[in-house]
């Protein structure tokens, strides 16, 4: 640690997500001293407790757009403090919920709100899970901020733990989308610009590569709806795909 923390400084290390996530987080709770669950909102991205529940509605929201029922397995990657989790316990969703990430602040934060949802510290681009056990496998703004080989390894294990006919639900950033490219792209171009450090990895995928990944794997032809889109649920600013594990 005292390792990774002294290349780090010196601009020599290699990117340790785990490490940057936990650096984050330790920041956020610096910064709201005295707010702990706003601390923990706007480490994973929302900066209002407001904005935090709004956002775990929709996410709800686009489950059950895409099948989401009681008594389902659902599996929940770089869970965070529970955005999700904490949406379902309050819509009164009842089944099997399994959260993981690779913070372990994050993960006990989670417990801690959600007493009976089920949640481990993962750092490993696989999923806790038995073969062909889980209904719907979803994450929000994780491929955001991870490598595209992690994306891929991500993509073939969550594959082997859905059940026939299960499904995949994901956010994503496209350099293509005007959006993202503006408030997120060019942000951090104009960071380094300025010789600012880059503190999180930030990743734009493509429709064509997720589809591609798809293929060769084996899931169904994937299903796309743009961040704006707020014809079926609550529009989600990041790019969605879902995708289907034939039976
Ligand atoms: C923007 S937050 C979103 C959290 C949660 N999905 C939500 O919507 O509230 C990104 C999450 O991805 C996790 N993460 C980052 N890199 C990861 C990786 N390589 N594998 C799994 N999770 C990762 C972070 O720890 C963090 O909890």
């Amino acid at each position: 640690m005292f390792f990774d923390r002294l290349l780090a400084a010196v601009g020599l290390g290699g990117y340790n997500s785990a490490a940057a996530y936990e650096r984050h987080l330790r920041s956020k709770l610096r910064q709201h001293r005295g707010n702990r669950d706003l601390a923990f909102a706007d480490a994973i991205g929302s900066d209002s407790i407001a904005l935090f529940e709004n956002q775990g509605d929709a996410q709800i929201a686009v489950l059950r757009h895409h099948g989401l029922t009681d008594g389902m397995s659902v599996y929940d990657l770089g869970c965070g403090c529970g955005r999700t989790a904490q949406a379902l316990q309050r819509a009164g969703w009842h089944g099997r919920y399994t959260g993981a990430d690779i913070v372990e602040g994050f993960v006990s934060e989670l417990k801690r709100k959600c007493p009976g949802f089920d949640a481990h510290v993962h750092r490993e681009p696989s999923i806790v899970a038995a073969d062909a056990s889980v209904d719907m496998l979803f994450h929000w703004s994780v491929f955001t901020h991870v490598s595209l080989e992690e994306c891929f390894l991500y993509l073939e294990d969550s594959f082997r733990a859905l059940k026939p006919g299960g499904k995949l639900v994901f956010s994503f950033l496209e350099l293509t989308e005007p959006s993202h490219y503006e408030r997120i792209f060019e942000n951090r171009v104009g960071r380094l610009r300025r010789n600012r450090r880059l503190k999180l990895l930030d990743t734009f995928l493509h429709r064509d590569w997720i589809a591609l990944w798809a293929e060769k794997i084996g899931f169904e032809a994937p299903q796309f709806t743009a961040g704006d889109d707020q014809s079926s649920h609550p529009q989600m600013w990041q790019t969605l795909a879902a995708m289907v594990k034939p039976v």
